[in-house]
């Protein structure tokens, strides 16, 4: 991971060594406002009005909607046994998730990898990439005017080293659960979003700096409704 970053870091600077600075963002620690485990809005009524979002307001995204959203997709629900929001195979949890912020209130522009344990956040890349993320996507340029991004990555040998030949299709599944878990959460938060699956994977990782082994399953783009 570290050396994904340095080497990152040293490609950028080779290409680019005149580039406004950007924040020094890189390793710095965002601690998430807890999530909330109850609320007002009926997981029957989320589902009725869930539709995908492509048109976003400028508003920017709240911190402690963003870790909400998060903690709906892979956060941590039983301490004491690990267990997250989300099923997994095996309880393997592959997967991994990576916030893209653009404008999300006390955040830094950049990548920013979900750590669910401490509900936090940790800076692995700054500057606003959404622009190269929507032309990774096939040039959905709408996702450039998305607050907030939520790549789910997932590092699928660590189902594998159980489940070995299922993995691919179980940590799919569970990408799957994630999102919807997401999506339906944005609902209740009065947000919406997009679940976007049609993208090059090799041109987002070159725009996400992820970690040895992972890939990308899915992006889910999310904001409030313009
Ligand atoms: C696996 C998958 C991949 C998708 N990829 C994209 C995408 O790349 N871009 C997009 O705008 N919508 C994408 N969608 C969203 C679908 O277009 C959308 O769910 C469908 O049109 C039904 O509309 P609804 O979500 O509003 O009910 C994807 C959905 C799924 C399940």
């Amino acid at each position: 991971m570290t050396a994904t970053i340095t080497a990152a870091l040293a490609a950028a600077l080779a290409v680019a060594p005149a580039a406004p600075a950007q924040p020094a963002i890189l390793g710095a620690v965002t601690v998430l406002p807890p999530p909330r485990t109850d609320g007002t809005v009926a997981v029957e009524r989320t589902l009725a009005q869930r539709r995908s979002l492509r048109s976003f307001a400028p508003r920017p995204l709240a911190l402690a909607d963003a870790g909400q959203l998060l903690w709906a997709a892979q956060g941590v629900s039983d301490a004491a046994q690990g267990r997250r929001t989300a099923p997994s195979a095996g309880a393997t949890y592959p997967l991994v998730l990576y916030l893209v912020a653009g404008r999300v209130d006390g955040l830094p522009a950049g990548v920013h990898r979900y750590e669910p344990p401490a509900h936090r956040l940790a800076a692995v890349a700054g500057g606003d990439p959404r622009a190269d993320i929507a032309t990774a996507a096939r040039g959905q340029r709408w996702l450039a005017d998305a607050p907030a991004l939520v790549v789910i990555a997932a590092q699928p040998q660590r189902t594998a080293a159980r489940y070995g030949a299922r993995a691919e299709r179980y940590v799919a599944i569970e990408a799957g659960a994630a999102a919807q878990n997401l999506l339906l959460q944005a609902v209740a938060l009065g947000l919406g979003g997009t679940l976007v699956g049609a993208f090059d994977d090799a041109a987002l990782r070159r725009v996400v700096p992820l970690g040895n082994g992972e890939q990308v399953l899915a992006i889910v783009a999310v904001g409030h409704p313009r």
